[in-house]
């Protein structure tokens, strides 16, 4: 298949255009290199590929709307994950926040439907979407929060409640996807995704707190607990994220028009307590944190409930949570040079 994977220099987006040119596809990278570490991640997929096979191009997707369409036109999908990605600075700057997700999404979806033949829309979407939670009982544990009333989690029938910047951009974003979907026929899924971790993920304080705090503790820097640190997040292996939405791609027809949750699901959820601990067994030694005031918006607990996905796109996560952190830390180690000077 021809694919464009927009955001492909991104922790998610490298670890899915290498895992895509192995299995032989085409792959075909729109990234503005915003990111810190996106030309690490430039070097090491190139070194993985044949020239044939693979095209980068540095492009801003918020920018330049008529030099799309071509780009676009003759793939088969268009994988999109392009996006400012942290609450905090869609916070501080919800302009840049509002351009990239919201108008950059626009911009894609136009230059979707001027193509000849369309290309599916597969896109990144997030459980931010559903909002704080505050109507659901939950009960407070010693070290963590549990749903009164929900064994298996959060699923799609959840109604939708932006908060935050980030969370009103990624919200719209996927509405406007599903909704052109409808009027223009494009071919389309959205995943709400929970906590993404894995190896090849510069994590920093506002974004990507498992490997945030995963390279914090091997460089014994200082943790901050946001809150009381007993909430709870469902962390997903970006393998088993991959894995997802290959199966989508390949149930398009099916599914077009959908969204799905999917996350780690209850077997591998964990506080913030609960993670530094089982972190601090791995590294065999104490890990030292502080707690500070909560940030806006956070959810006391969101666990992805996968019953859909599970049914539907026969998915289920495959690494445990323990296997997983074992991989991003041996990541995080053997890498740690390279990580110092980005952080
Ligand atoms: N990592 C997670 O836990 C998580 C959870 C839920 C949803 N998501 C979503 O998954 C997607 C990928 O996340 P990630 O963790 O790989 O983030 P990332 O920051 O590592 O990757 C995003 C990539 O997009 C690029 N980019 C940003 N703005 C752009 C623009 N305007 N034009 C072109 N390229 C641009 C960046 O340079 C970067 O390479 C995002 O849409 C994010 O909202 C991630």
């Amino acid at each position: 298949m021809k694919i464009t994977i927009t955001g492909g220099l991104g922790f998610i987006g490298s670890f899915f255009s290498k895992e895509f040119l192995k299995e032989g596809h085409h792959i075909q990278i729109i990234d503005n290199f915003s990111r810190a570490g996106s030309e690490i991640n430039f070097n090491n997929i190139q070194k993985i590929s044949d020239r044939a096979a693979l095209k980068i191009i540095r492009f801003d997707i918020s920018r330049n709307p008529e030099a799309l369409t071509p780009l676009l036109n003759g793939q088969d999908a268009i994988i999109h994950l392009a996006s400012q990605v942290a609450v905090t600075s869609s916070i501080t700057n919800p302009r840049y926040d509002f351009e990239s997700n919201i108008l950059g999404t626009f911009n894609i979806l136009e230059a979707i439907r001027m193509c000849q033949i369309k290309p599916a829309i597969l896109y990144s979407s997030t459980n931010k979407v559903y909002g704080t939670l505050d109507q659901i009982t939950t009960i407070e544990k010693k070290e963590r929060y549990d749903f009164a009333d929900l064994p298996k989690g959060i699923d799609e029938n959840c109604p939708l409640n932006f908060h935050s910047p980030y969370g009103c951009s990624k919200g719209a974003a996927e509405q406007y996807i599903l909704d052109y979907s409808r009027t223009y026929n494009i071919k389309s899924t959205v995943f709400r995704q929970s906590c993404i971790y894995g190896p090849g993920q510069f994590g920093i304080e506002d974004q990507g707190w498992a490997a945030w705090m995963t390279i914090a503790s091997v460089l014994k820097k200082e943790i901050t607990v946001f809150g009381n640190g007993k909430q709870v997040r469902d962390l997903l292996h970006v393998k088993d994220l991959f894995n997802v939405y290959k199966s989508a791609l390949s149930h398009i027809n099916l599914i077009s028009g959908q969204a799905f949750n999917v996350g780690g699901g209850v077997q591998n959820s964990r506080s913030l307590i609960e993670f530094l601990r089982e972190l601090s067994n791995l590294l065999t030694r104490k890990i030292d944190y502080k707690f500070a005031d909560s940030r806006i918006g956070d959810q006391k607990i969101f666990i992805s409930d996968n019953s859909k996905a599970n049914s539907i796109l026969h998915w289920h996560p495959q690494i445990s949570f323990q296997e997983g952190l074992k991989d991003l830390y041996q990541w995080t180690s053997q890498n740690i040079e390279t990580i110092k000077n980005l952080i």
